[in-house]
């Protein structure tokens, strides 16, 4: 499943965000790329420092704090963020992300957009499947979250700059597919409560929900 958790961040909390992200040290980005992704791999990332933790504070409180977001990732563990930044002439060729980092599987990658589209030519995030390429380019302050297992690159860049902050997520349901029916299962649980109250409908879907989680869940 492919979900754009649309704005994650406010105009004024993503404008912030951009620049204290400008002020910060970048180097080369394939230091965090696997061994293939590298050769195809031409972009900076941010450098170690205290501002940049305070920037990825903040994101990670955003995405703790979204609903739709914890629905759809069920999030057990989280990468450490990337803040990448792409200028005229940069990219990043087609490539699958590493199944592990850090210690965890990365079930789930996402991709927060924090530089406006209309400054920038280029840049999409292409996200492959057996059917279809499928480009996207948000707004800023939006967030695609999108199955780990895909091929997908980013579109060269030929004007402007291209910001955004890049993580994977650990998922407690590792089946994309189960996670899904309890992504579902949840928006139906919400509008049944939000219809009737807490009706005898509503016990039957939440228990529902709570015994697959039970059944699902890895902990
Ligand atoms: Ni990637």
């Amino acid at each position: 499943m492919m979900l754009l958790v649309a704005a994650l961040l406010t105009p004024a909390e993503t404008r912030v965000l951009r620049e204290a992200a400008g002020e910060l040290a970048f180097g080369d980005g394939r230091a965090t790329a696997g061994q293939h992704a590298r050769t195809v791999k031409a972009n900076d990332q941010a450098q170690p420092s205290p501002d940049l933790d305070a920037i990825m504070t903040k994101v990670e409180t955003a995405l703790a704090a979204s609903p739709l977001f914890r629905s759809a990732a069920r999030p057990r563990a989280m990468t450490r963020l990337i803040l990448s930044r792409y200028r005229a002439g940069q990219t990043y060729g087609l490539h699958v992300d590493d199944a592990l980092m850090g210690g965890l599987r990365t079930d789930l990658s996402f991709t927060l957009f924090l530089s406006d589209p209309a400054t920038y030519d280029g840049g999409a995030l292409v996200i492959e499947d057996t059917f279809e390429a499928r480009a996207i380019k948000p707004a800023a302050g939006d967030l695609i979250l999108y199955p780990a297992t895909t091929l997908h690159r980013v579109d060269p860049l030929t004007r402007g700059e291209r910001l955004a902050i890049v993580g994977w997520v650990q998922s407690l349901i590792r089946d994309p597919g189960q996670r899904e029916i309890l992504f579902d299962l949840d928006q139906a649980v919400d509008a049944c409560f939000a219809r009737d109250g807490k009706s005898d409908q509503f016990d039957r879907l939440a228990k529902t929900r709570a015994n697959l989680l039970r059944m699902w869940a890895e902990v």
